[in-house]
């Protein structure tokens, strides 16, 4: 069997009736930025199954535009933390914190795969919510209009425990009232994933958050944890640019300029992020008031919006890195002593961040190394199948195993390359 089909048929197994799961049992519900992914895989086969994946995911949008990061569409036992821990009183049952937006992007690629009379109504029907939840962003985590949106809890930054993140967590209290009963080590090696002390603080902060009432004046305030993360505010601001020209066909003349606006000042907060003495994009710890000094591969991301000022010099530095790894792009600089080639967000190569980095790279002019990054996702899938993740060192493919984000990128490249 070919390995489109292989990656279409890990779709449909991870499919449960609309949407998807990232993958059996380590996985069991639907995931926010794994589900825009999905979608813009299953749209190089089946748009009508695209659609419904962003639908589903929509289900679980809260009135105040939030789009969880997880919805638990179907009771599981195999994931912690269940509906129980979050809390957030709603049904479908949800978590209260969000994850990377690559939703309006996926939303408009979706579209342009199917551009027919359905996919014209599917998408206007979905606009009105896309355009909530960028409103939400701002409103709830950028209130003073600085132009970066501030995540409060790692899992939202969707690299859960980058190295970028220790000191800030460090903040975080390790005490829970909750009876921590991780299950995701019984389904991988616990070599592969976050440490026990990192699941105690995340678990707090989820406390911490319940005690508002999820209320995101009072967690924005309350949170022990508040940094500005190159990914996601370059993620949103390719969004709200994908948003922006679904607002001119979908919605009204101010919403484009009320968008408009939003990503001028993003553009200009991003910039902000650029440390000329390490040349690289780096997050800032919202509450220290100062940069955190580690390149991740969230750095590259700015490329994806289409920030090509200093696309040469991030180009020159996956060269760099290139040497001394067999796969780019690890998550966490290789040269760091941070660096840990196995262990989740802390060193390496995931699917979906190349495919981002790459799309960057040809958008701000950088061909060869964007053919480079592809070459390598591809090399990757082809050898080991669709892992979570890979080790740059080896190449091995390591985490869960037939996942579904890996095939839509699998998919995704594809159809690039065609
Ligand atoms: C997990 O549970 O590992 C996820 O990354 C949270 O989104």
């Amino acid at each position: 069997m070919s390995r489109r089909e292989e990656a279409r048929q890990v779709l449909r197994a991870n499919d449960r009736g609309g949407y998807t799961v990232p993958t059996d049992r380590l996985y069991p519900f639907q995931w926010n930025w794994d589900s825009a992914f999905v979608a813009m895989g299953f749209a190089t086969f089946d748009p009508a199954r695209a659609w419904s994946e962003i639908e589903w995911l929509l289900r679980g949008q809260w009135e105040d535009g939030l789009i969880p990061q997880i919805v638990f569409h179907a009771p599981s036992d195999d994931y912690f933390p269940g509906p129980e821990v979050w809390g957030v009183g709603r049904s479908p049952p949800t978590s209260g914190i969000t994850q990377p937006p690559v939703l309006a992007t996926a939303a408009r690629r979706v579209l342009a795969a199917a551009a027919h009379e359905e996919g014209e109504a599917r998408m206007a029907a979905i606009y009105p919510r896309l355009r909530d939840n960028h409103r939400w962003w701002a409103a709830a985590r950028d209130p003073h209009g600085t132009g970066l949106v501030a995540t409060l809890h790692p899992w939202e930054t969707g690299m859960d425990n980058s190295p970028a993140w220790d000191r800030a967590l460090d903040r975080v209290p390790t005490a829970t009232r909750t009876d921590i009963r991780r299950r995701d080590t019984g389904h991988v090696d616990p070599a592969f994933r976050p440490r026990a002390i990192d699941y105690q603080r995340f678990i707090h902060l989820v406390e911490v958050f319940c005690d508002t009432g999820w209320d995101p004046a009072r967690m924005l305030a309350a949170s022990p944890f508040r940094v500005a993360d190159v990914g996601t505010n370059a993620i949103l601001l390719r969004a709200e640019q994908d948003l922006l020209d679904l607002a001119i066909r979908f919605g009204t003349p101010e919403e484009a300029a009320e968008i408009a606006g939003r990503i001028a000042r993003m553009e200009a907060a991003l910039e902000r992020l650029w440390d000329g003495r390490l040349s690289h994009y780096l997050a800032r710890d919202l509450i220290a008031g100062e940069p955190i000094p580690l390149r991740g591969s969230a750095g590259f991301l700015p490329l994806f919006a289409g920030q090509a000022r200093h696309a040469a010099e991030l180009a020159e530095r996956l060269e760099e890195w290139g040497r001394s790894v067999r796969a780019l792009v690890p998550s966490t600089d290789p040269g760091h002593p941070l660096f840990e080639p196995l262990r989740y967000w802390r060193g390496p190569v995931w699917a979906v961040v190349n495919w981002m980095i790459a799309e960057g790279l040809r958008r701000c002019g950088q061909e060869a190394m964007a053919d480079r990054v592809a070459g390598d996702t591809r090399g990757l899938i082809a050898a080991e199948g669709f892992s979570e993740y890979f080790d740059p060192l080896t190449g091995q493919g390591i985490g869960g195993g037939t996942f579904s984000w890996t095939a839509a990128i699998w998919l995704l490249l594809e159809g690039e390359e065609a």
